[in-house]
């Protein structure tokens, strides 16, 4: 079932592109016009939401956190991003016009679940983003939108992760449209850079695999690892965290890389590795050149700095040890294709280790208790 691969999650990590793909397909006209009658909510419904309330677990939550930047900014509603289990558990403002959306890959995750069941009784409508048809938490929804990236077997998640984001996006726009906040040109336009991502996620895989296995291998005696990234960024670095400690069980963690001078840079000694998610070189904007003196700061300390960057960006090239280019691609796309090599950095890391990638310890793929 592996068709060759040494592992399901090598195997999965390489179907990246297709889950976007296949997460796409038929879903919008070549006009950029959205159409997602599998939806089942009425375009009244959707005009009335005046807040999103993401609950998720896990990967699923950061692929929610990712979506916030980009809903936000196209819609103009507040979106907030909340950990299933906490969101339960607290006093949620819920009414009839907050639209919740579940994330889960497996579509059972117990503490997501209870998270919908405790919306729908306060009478919020609830969308799920689900990657198994039939699962318990899109038939307790009021309309799903599936993700398609395939059966995920490894019990870290990788496919189903780039899958989410695109499905969140589908969601934001079509939201957008309903709600007339975005011209038809201004959709189009996003519609045709998501298309492209497929392409842009396998420039990675074709270029990224050699210098990304190398530096695992260098780094395997590394006892922790910082991961920082800024908009965008931030959830990237947060799931390149994650992977890390699933399968490589190294002590790991993620920052919004201004964080840094309010606390984690006391961390940083000779020899720390950290990886930095570095936003577009073009217009060489505020986001960028604050990320950039990010690395300089933890380079100056002596850090073993990781860059994700786009191809080309000197500045990303200056203060690096190493870098994992992409292709260019506009900020709302970046999380794409930048969570790719840090994917297979945590793959290479556990193999190196001599860790079973696809079944780490004391995890299971879907955690049906809360
Ligand atoms: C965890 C899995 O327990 O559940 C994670 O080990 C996953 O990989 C999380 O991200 C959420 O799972 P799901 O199926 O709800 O997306």
């Amino acid at each position: 079932e592996k068709g060759g691969w040494p592992s399901f999650m090598d195997k999965e990590i390489h179907e990246d592109p297709q889950a976007v793909a296949e997460t796409l397909m038929g879903r919008f006209d070549l006009q950029g016009h959205i159409t997602l009658d599998e939806l089942h909510v009425s375009v009244e419904e959707l005009k009335s939401v005046d807040k999103i309330i993401v609950v998720a677990c896990g990967t699923a939550s950061y692929a929610g956190l990712v979506a916030k930047y980009a809903i936000e900014h196209w819609v103009r509603i507040p979106v907030e991003v909340e950990l299933a289990h906490e969101f339960r558990y607290r006093d949620p403002i819920l009414t009839p016009r907050t639209l919740v959306i579940a994330i889960s890959q497996s579509g059972e995750t117990m503490d997501t679940l209870m998270a919908i069941r405790h919306a729908r009784e306060q009478g919020s409508k609830v969308l799920a983003l689900c990657n198994t048809q039939g699962s318990s938490i899109p038939r307790e929804s009021d309309a799903v939108l599936y993700t398609h990236a395939g059966p995920e077997v490894a019990v870290a998640s990788t496919k189903a992760f780039v899958a989410q984001i695109t499905a969140a996006y589908l969601v934001g726009l079509y939201l957008a449209q309903v709600k007339n906040v975005m011209f038809a040109d201004e959709i189009q336009e996003v519609l045709r850079s998501l298309r492209q991502m497929p392409q842009k996620i396998q420039w990675v895989l074709d270029n990224d695999v050699d210098v990304v296995k190398k530096t695992a291998h260098k780094l395997v005696d590394s006892k922790a690892f910082l991961f920082l990234g800024r908009h965008v960024g931030y959830p990237v670095a947060l799931e390149g965290a994650l992977k890390l400690k699933e399968i490589a069980y190294t002590f790991t963690e993620g920052f919004a890389a201004g964080e840094l001078k309010h606390g984690p840079i006391a961390l940083v000694d000779e020899g720390t590795p950290v990886v930095v998610i570095v936003p577009s070189a073009r217009n060489r904007n505020v986001l960028h050149s604050k990320v950039i003196s990010n690395i300089e700061e933890v380079k100056a300390r002596g850090a073993y700095t990781i860059t994700v960057a786009e191809e080309g960006d000197p500045d990303a090239e200056k203060y690096a040890d190493t870098v994992f280019y992409r292709p260019a691609c506009p900020t709302l796309m970046s999380p794409l294709v930048d969570v790719v090599p840090l994917q297979l950095f945590s793959m290479y890391m556990a193999e190196a280790k001599g860790n079973d990638v696809d079944k780490p310890r004391n995890l299971a793929k879907s955690v049906t208790v809360e």
